[in-house]
């Protein structure tokens, strides 16, 4: 017998009718597109960025708007730029498709091949640089023709090659009144640093968008809403799962998806429910805690295991391990830096709960 799907899928982004309690976001999204106000949403790693631009994505198209998606995730080269814009033209959604196509031509491009073309001899090999700058003038000249939104996510990716920000911000600068463009990144002090820095090229050139936790109403909706669409009773699960997850969206979706299954068809969660969902959400997330944690360096571990238990970054608990105020400063920054802390109005906290339970669990105080 086949397994019965779990209604909080949490493999990577979701298809646009799974995106959940995000409704408020969507048509802001959708209305700032719509009326040409360049957007840069902003939020920690698996906080539902993709997600939600997927769905916005499928909403302006069911209006007829056509929808050019470009991921810009660890690119590394002009080559490799000039291959995801190429990839992005050629998979272009709605009427823009064809234009961009013809237009393509002029400059002797066939979207979609420069993948291809870019893998042959160095001779025979076309220029990235010169690629790239056609493809932009391409994507421009389309999307002036045509109701077009632009969606660029992993923008920080472009940061990485020299120039390249620059360029792009060049050629679109005289037509964000005639191209819908909306920006995301898993870097939320770089995004914002991209927009907000007098030197960079994206300087003041869009309004800032955040994306937060789930409210504790959403996750009680989700879940609530899950667990009834398959037969079972949520019980207090929605609570639990939100004290735990602090309504970080992929946390919660795992936390649900362990809860779930820890609940038969039929029935409702016993009073040691949620202690088994945990027991079960921990086996599966432990290993990769492991390798996370290993990934930092010896000042960021001291200040999570600070963090994690909610200890002060100076005084006993930090001279206990070693971490002069100095490696805590330059821990804390490069933490919220890469997204892994964030500074709430609760404080400075760890983004992922579940990593931060793995690091009280493993280095009890
Ligand atoms: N609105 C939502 N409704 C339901 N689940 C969500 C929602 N947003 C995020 N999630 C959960 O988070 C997971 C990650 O979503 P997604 O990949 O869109 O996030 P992201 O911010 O783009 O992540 P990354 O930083 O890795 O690019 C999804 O698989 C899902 O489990
Ligand atoms: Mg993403």
């Amino acid at each position: 017998m086949l397994a019965e799907p779990s209604p909080f899928p949490h493999q990577g982004p979701l298809e646009p009718e799974q995106v959940r309690g995000r409704d408020h976001l969507v048509a802001d999204l959708v209305a700032r597109v719509t009326s040409r106000r360049v957007t840069a949403l902003v939020g920690p790693r698996r906080y539902g960025k993709t997600s939600l631009l997927r769905r916005v994505a499928a909403e302006v198209a069911a209006g007829g708007a056509s929808v050019v998606w470009v991921d810009l995730y660890e690119a590394t080269s002009t080559a490799d730029l000039a291959r995801r814009f190429d990839s992005a033209l050629a998979e272009a959604r709605g009427p823009v498709g064809g234009t961009l196509a013809a237009i393509a031509a002029r400059f002797d491009l066939q979207l979609g091949l420069l993948g291809v073309q870019l893998s042959r001899r160095r001779d025979e090999r076309p220029d990235p640089e010169a690629s790239f700058d056609s493809l932009l003038e391409t994507l421009v000249a389309g999307a002036r023709q045509t109701p077009t939104v632009v969606v660029v996510d992993e923008l920080p990716g472009i940061d990485r090659v020299e120039g390249a920000a620059g360029l792009l911000r060049t050629k679109l600068q005289h037509h964000v009144q005639e191209i819908g463009l909306i920006f995301a990144g898993s870097q939320p002090s770089l995004m914002r640093a991209m927009f907000t820095e007098r030197s960079r090229p994206f300087y003041a050139q869009a309004d800032l968008v955040e994306i937060g936790p789930f409210s504790a109403a959403a996750i009680a909706e989700i879940v609530t809403d899950g667990f009834d669409s398959t037969g079972r009773d949520a019980g207090d699960l929605p609570g639990r799962i939100h004290d735990f997850t602090g309504g970080h969206p992929y946390r919660a979706m795992q936390a649900a998806d362990a809860a779930w299954r820890c609940v038969a068809p039929g029935s409702e969660p016993r009073p040691d429910t949620w202690g088994r969902a945990l027991e079960l959400l921990r086996g599966e997330t432990n290993l990769a805690c492991d390798a996370i944690f290993s990934g930092f360096t010896t000042g960021e571990k001291a200040t999570l295991r600070l963090m994690a238990h909610d200890d002060a970054l100076f005084g006993t608990a930090a001279e206990a391990l070693s971490l002069s105020a100095g490696s805590a400063r330059h821990a804390v920054d490069a933490l919220v830096g890469s997204g892994d802390v964030v500074d709430s109005d609760r404080g400075r906290r760890l983004v992922d709960p579940v990593l931060a339970d793995w690091i009280r669990r493993r280095f009890p105080r």
